[in-house]
């Protein structure tokens, strides 16, 4: 009988629902399962959504997070839309000339590697926004997983392994030799973090306050400043997210809605689909010479654009529809030629006029049986953000102050330049490329999506969008598909092994397109090393309603769907 209860359940809430299986898609198979678990409990995709974040952020510490930041983009079962900026935010006592030394020369390491590259972080106030607007079960239900999950530990896979062999260095020589990660873990150990778990109580039994003030603030704030940071507690007692309005446009009757700044993602998203909506490239096919030519012509113009105009919204009047109107993007690609590839060198941020004013991460997609979609991409910025670990909370600190623009012409680590509007400045959100998107189809959640993958993000969502519309692909088959990228400088098409055979390879650069195929070993200028692009995780809904999903098998990456 006891086997029948969950059962009896979820067919009560499916049958209650609108008729969608619920579904969560995530870097964990235990966050996935947390989710699914809240849903067959009552809880709605806000409820997961929580859930999901917080078993991410003991699972997952490489880029799950409370000491880092986010973005959310949902729609509800009511069709309305949405988006809430967690993001980090640069310390009151940050300055445009931080990480520069006395000759004007950026300092190597200060805005990645301990105390100074942290950001105020955004997650618990995110969580809390989120819950107190949408939530329906209570806030300590959706915390206990993981409270629990942090005491009994979690197993150590392979990928984790190798990956925090990769920085324990960094990690002793930051945080010291008795740190919990500055251990050798080996795949299948159990990895306990009792003082994460102390910290999810509290934070489950006195809110969000009890992360921005009080001990665990206090905490936060001694190890930034012992490690050569200049956060304080009132930074952490002024932290705020932000409801934003998010970016929608239409592409091919489909609606898209995604973020805004101070996220590039949707800006970016918008102007590619609109870049190549004119070609029919369903006909040119999947990875053909003519499609990445297309496609990384529209992303060398996009990023140029991104270098130039974008950053927080709340600080200077920036440009959003008018980077994406259907005459100003057509006009960017006047210049692209089938011949050759058009070098960036001869490319610039386009020119528009502001006519109103704009009002390792992880990504995990969640919808419920009411079809609420939820899709949203979190981060510490690099794997295990700062290493700053606040061995007393049991959490890893963000090293976000990186995505700023330490000195215009500087590329930061995901070789992405600034401008002034990206330039370091006290309280100020650093520009992002995060890119959670909803895709509507008549009106319903027709596909939830996202990724991490730093500068990679928004041509990895751009191609998984056309993957499945145009390329007639089922979800896990976009995802799995090789992948490439462009981002205007450096000067390069990178693309995963496989995506290209050797033919394709030679036509690209007898064109003019310099090609690396992945893997780059070792980290290079503008270039960090990196094997594969991205790690989407997707959820897809046919028209008649039936939810399938994506995990990137490039992770640990897995889903559920509730039948
Ligand atoms: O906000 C951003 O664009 C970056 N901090 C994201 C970092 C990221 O995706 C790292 N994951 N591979």
């Amino acid at each position: 009988m006891k086997n029948f209860i969950p059962i009896i359940l979820s067919f009560l809430i499916l049958s209650c629902s609108k008729g969608y299986n619920p579904a969560v898609v995530s870097a964990r198979k235990e966050a996935s399962d947390i989710g699914i678990e809240i849903m067959k409990k009552g809880g709605n995709a806000f409820d997961a959504m929580v859930a999901v974040h917080l078993a991410l952020a003991v699972t997952y510490p490489i880029a799950g997070n409370i000491g880092g930041g986010g973005f959310v983009v949902y729609h509800t079962s009511n069709g309305e839309s949405g988006s809430l900026d967690f993001r980090e935010k640069a310390p009151g006592n940050a300055f445009k000339n931080m990480y520069l030394d006395e000759n004007g020369g950026v300092i190597e390491g200060m805005s990645t590697l301990g105390g100074a590259a942290v950001g105020v972080p955004g997650s618990i106030a995110g969580i809390f926004e989120i819950h107190s607007k949408f939530g329906s079960l209570p806030i300590q239900d959706l915390f206990q997983p993981s409270i629990n999950l942090a005491k009994n530990g979690f197993v150590v896979t392979e990928k984790q392994e190798n990956a925090l062999k990769d920085k324990l260095q960094d990690f002793i020589n930051v945080n010291g030799k008795e740190s919990l990660f500055s251990k050798n873990y080996k795949q299948g150990d159990t990895l306990k973090n009792l003082q994460l778990s102390i910290t999810l109580d509290k934070i489950a039994k006195n809110g969000s306050k009890a992360f921005y003030e009080g001990d665990i603030a206090k905490m936060i704030v001694d190890e930034v400043q012992e490690s050569g940071g200049i956060m304080t507690v009132e930074d952490l007692k002024n932290y705020n997210s932000v409801w934003r309005d998010p970016i929608k446009f239409e592409y091919k009757g489909l609606e898209v809605i995604s973020m805004s700044l101070p996220s590039s993602g949707g800006i970016l998203l918008g102007q590619l689909l609109k870049a190549i909506e004119g070609y029919d490239i369903e006909k040119l096919g999947h990875n053909s010479v003519e499609s990445i030519q297309l496609m990384v012509e529209a992303e060398r113009r996009a990023y140029a654009d991104r270098s130039f105009y974008m950053g927080d919204p709340d600080f200077s009047k920036l440009p959003v529809y008018e980077l994406m109107d259907d005459e100003y993007v057509k006009k960017r690609m006047e210049s692209f030629s089938w011949e050759k590839a058009t070098t960036s060198s001869e490319v610039s941020h386009g020119e528009v006029k502001v006519t109103e004013e704009s009002d390792q991460t992880t990504h995990y997609s969640i919808i419920d049986g009411n079809g609420n979609s939820v899709s949203v991409t979190t981060t510490l910025n690099t794997n295990y953000g700062s290493k700053v670990f606040v061995e007393k909370g049991g959490f890893f600190l963000n090293n976000e102050m990186d995505d700023f623009s330490s000195k215009p012409g500087h590329p930061n680590s995901f070789g992405l330049l600034g401008s002034e509007a990206n330039s370091v400045e006290a309280n100020k959100r650093m520009l992002s490329s995060m890119t959670p998107t909803i895709v509507l189809k008549d009106n319903k959640p027709s596909l939830i999506v996202g990724t991490p993958g730093g500068s990679t993000i928004i041509t990895s969502v751009f191609q998984i969008i056309l993957n499945i519309y145009e390329f007639n692909m089922s979800m896990q088959e976009a995802v799995n598909a090789p992948r490439f990228h462009h981002q205007w400088l450096p000067d390069v098409v990178i693309i995963e092994e496989g995506g290209i055979d050797s033919v394709k390879d030679s036509i690209l650069r007898s064109k003019n397109y310099l090609v690396i195929s992945l893997p780059i070993k070792v980290d290079g200028p503008g270039m960090s090393a990196r094997s594969s692009i991205g790690k989407v995780d997707a959820i897809f809904i046919d028209e008649n309603g039936k939810v399938s999903i994506g995990a990137d098998p490039r992770g640990d990456d897995h889903g559920s769907v509730l039948k």
